[in-house]
């Protein structure tokens, strides 16, 4: 059955009818006494489901895995009756494997249930959430992956993805939305796997047309760099190898992205497999000019958080008065500091932590009067937290562009902003991964007029 996990076979399945979408994919729906047909009785069980799995307007036969209680969780084990966005999942793996939790479900229908669970977690603002345009692409789109691999008991090896819910990594010879190049690099290193630790993670960046392998906890041997050498070709051109202190390129460990395609677009980024960047190119670009747009950065002080190695600095720069970039990775500072300094940009990028900077700022603002006119943040799921947002607020840039990767933080962080005198402008959606519940949003927040001129 698509979309269906495995686990949990043995439990007695309960109908449940869905009626909406939550964070993380699963379907919202309450118990009913039966599941044939549309006729379907109330049941006593008043207690939210969330079914993963299962699409809203489904019937479907459901395996309890939580009981908790307000919510009982659970994994669909057949579908009664099944919504047109149901689709026969492309991948084979797509029961077993976790990577993708919506496999079974339409392309053309996922944006606009991202959006619906974007609005969902923001529905206590007055704003209607918009979706940008679909990927191009929902499948072999993927140039960013962190890969698992493990020696069995019976001595195999096994490269992949973590089962749902689960440690255990299923063996993926094949994936359906990684890049061709990353899965050609796939394909190469997984005969060197018995060289390697008994269990670890290969990280994977493609540019599109080659790919470079980060290695993490694994100490090189002469036997081990020559069988690494001997792999590369012109699609795998590099490893990047960490162990202790030890930190070597084998080929070319860093690749240029996001190169501009037309006039006007911004300088690429360098980085290596180690460095945070966007699951996929496409996308990624509509993404940094809807943020650098929403910013309005000409002539403006620019304040960057969570910068990462620069995919929105390159393009804020372009007319901005200064970036001032911050990120608490030293790797991707430096990949930034390169940048800054072959283009020539007007950006100061400084590692540290955004928190403790704020703090800071926050303080000093009081005594020296306000530094930055536009803020631009993208911070990890957690968010910026709220003492942190109360300390941005109180700055009082003019215009704060909110980019978040979680809905539920965003929401948490957004309010702060509210409270502290923002106007909650735009709220956009974009799909960077296809084939999964994972959203990508744009917040924009405007100081309202009054207190702007404060
Ligand atoms: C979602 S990534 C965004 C990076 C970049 N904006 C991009 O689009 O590629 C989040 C970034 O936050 C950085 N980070 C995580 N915690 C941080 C903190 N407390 N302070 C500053 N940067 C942090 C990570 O190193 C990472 O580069």
């Amino acid at each position: 059955m698509s979309g269906v996990n495995a686990v949990e076979q043995e439990a007695p399945t309960e109908p449940v009818r869905i009626f909406g979408v939550a964070h993380g994919g699963a379907g919202v729906g309450r118990r009913i006494n039966e599941a044939d047909g549309a006729t379907v009785g109330e049941h006593p069980e008043t207690r939210t489901w969330l079914v993963d799995g299962a699409l809203p307007g489904e019937i479907v036969q459901v395996r309890r895995t939580q009981t908790e209680k307000r919510l009982i969780r659970g994994v669909t084990a057949t579908v009664a009756m099944a919504s047109e966005q149901r689709v026969s999942p492309p991948c084979p793996l797509s029961e077993t494997c976790g990577g993708c939790n919506w496999q079974h479900v339409a392309p053309a229908a996922q944006l606009e249930l991202k959006r619906q669970i974007v609005q969902g977690q923001l529905r206590r603002f007055d704003v209607e959430v918009e979706a940008a345009a679909p990927s191009p692409s929902a499948l072999g789109y993927r140039r960013r992956a962190r890969l698992h691999y493990e020696q069995t008991e019976d001595g195999q090896w096994r490269l992949g993805f973590r089962r749902a819910r689960s440690h255990e990594i299923v063996d993926v010879p094949r994936c359906a939305v990684l890049d061709a190049p990353l899965q050609h690099a796939a394909e190469r290193v997984r005969g060197l796997l018995p060289l390697l630790p008994a269990r670890g993670e290969i990280l994977g960046l493609s540019d599109g047309e080659r790919a470079a392998l980060g290695l993490p906890g694994v100490r090189l041997t002469d036997a081990l760099t020559a069988a690494l050498a001997g792999v590369l070709d012109d699609v795998l051109v590099g490893f990047s190898v960490r162990g202790g202190r030890q930190r070597q390129a084998i080929g070319r460990a860093k690749l240029e992205i996001d190169g501009p395609q037309r006039d006007g677009e911004p300088v690429p980024i360098l980085v290596s497999p180690f460095v945070f960047t966007q699951a996929q190119g496409a996308v990624n670009r509509a993404l940094v000019r809807y943020v650098t747009a929403q910013a309005e950065p000409a002539g403006a002080r620019v304040l960057e958080l969570y910068a990462g190695a620069g995919n929105f600095t390159r393009a804020l720069a372009g007319t901005a008065k200064r970036v001032w970039a911050i990120d608490e990775s030293r790797e991707a500072i430096a990949c930034l500091q390169g940048l800054v300094e072959r283009f020539g940009l007007p950006v100061t990028a400084r590692n540290g932590k955004s928190e403790g900077f704020l703090g800071k700022l926050a303080r000093a603002d009081r005594a020296r009067g306000h530094d930055y006119d536009v803020v631009v943040l993208d911070p990890p799921r957690r968010g910026l937290g709220r003492q942190p947002a109360r300390w941005l607020a109180s700055t009082r840039p003019a215009r704060v562009v909110y980019v978040s990767c979680d809905p539920a933080t965003l929401a948490r962080d957004l309010e702060v902003f509210v409270k502290s005198g923002y106007t909650l402008e735009r709220v956009r959606v974009f799909d960077l991964m296809p084939m999964t519940s994972e959203v990508e949003i744009v917040a924009t927040l405007r100081r309202r007029k009054k207190e702007a001129g404060a």
